[in-house]
């Protein structure tokens, strides 16, 4: 089943709780994205504006940290209420960032760009919940999609069933009805849409929409 996880990147973060309100009965999980500086040449949010989030809504906040340093954040995330965060494979230090995510009781998220072969994260399948594949260079919301990343998903997707384990497949970056029935098809599970739900005028209908294609392209495949 197709899951939406809209990303607040491309709501009006003076307006952030109403436009919260006007997705969260579609929602599935709400995406945060949060930008360094130094990873993606973009600053956003961190634990302050997560914390904010929490306490206006129930829903499973998933972090992306798209930053060269995440380990001195996790706690303060978790702290906040982030419920997953994911970490960059490019970073390194991996399996230190894996455990201590476990330890503060995260979900634990590895992303991975555009340009990294999903090989360097097959050996962590076996110690993460997500596998967040970028479907855009990350920084910035609105670009377009990447279709070579369509044959990646399709391999992320054999290697998670082959590992056996329970990992959910995410993808990130230029989803609209479009290339999200190209990512199902490919086996991809969790959207993240940012300009596809926030551009439109009614959001909540966005991310139906999106989960329609979604489910039609999965039955057709
Ligand atoms: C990009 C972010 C994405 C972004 C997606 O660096 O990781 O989550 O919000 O935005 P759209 O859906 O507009 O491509
Ligand atoms: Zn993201």
């Amino acid at each position: 089943m197709t899951r939406i996880a809209p990303s607040i990147l491309s709501a009006d973060f003076a307006a952030l709780g109403e436009d919260i309100n006007r997705v969260a009965a579609e929602a599935d999980w709400l995406h945060v994205d949060v930008m360094d500086g130094h990873f993606v040449p973009n600053l956003t949010v961190g634990p302050p504006v997560v914390r904010a989030i929490r306490r206006h809504t129930d829903l499973y906040l998933d972090c992306h940290l798209m930053m060269t340093n995440p380990g001195e954040y996790l706690e303060a995330f978790r702290r906040a209420g982030a419920d997953s965060c994911s970490v960059h494979v490019e970073i390194g230090g991996t399996s230190d960032l894996i455990y201590r995510m476990r330890d503060l009781g995260l979900a634990v998220g590895l992303a991975v760009n555009p340009e990294t072969p999903i090989d360097d994260c097959i050996r962590w399948l076996e110690r993460i919940d997500l596998l967040l594949v970028m479907t855009v260079h990350p920084g910035f919301g609105g670009q377009s999609f990447i279709e070579e990343m369509v044959p990646k998903i399709a391999r992320a997707r054999k290697a998670i069933d082959s590992a056996g384990h329970n990992v959910t497949l995410e993808v990130d970056g230029g989803i609209d009805t479009g290339t999200a029935a190209r990512v199902a098809g490919a086996g991809a599970e969790m959207f993240v849409a940012g300009s596809a739900i926030f551009a439109h005028e009614d959001p909540a209908a966005a991310a139906r929409e999106l989960r329609a294609a979604g489910d039609a392209a999965r039955e057709a495949a």
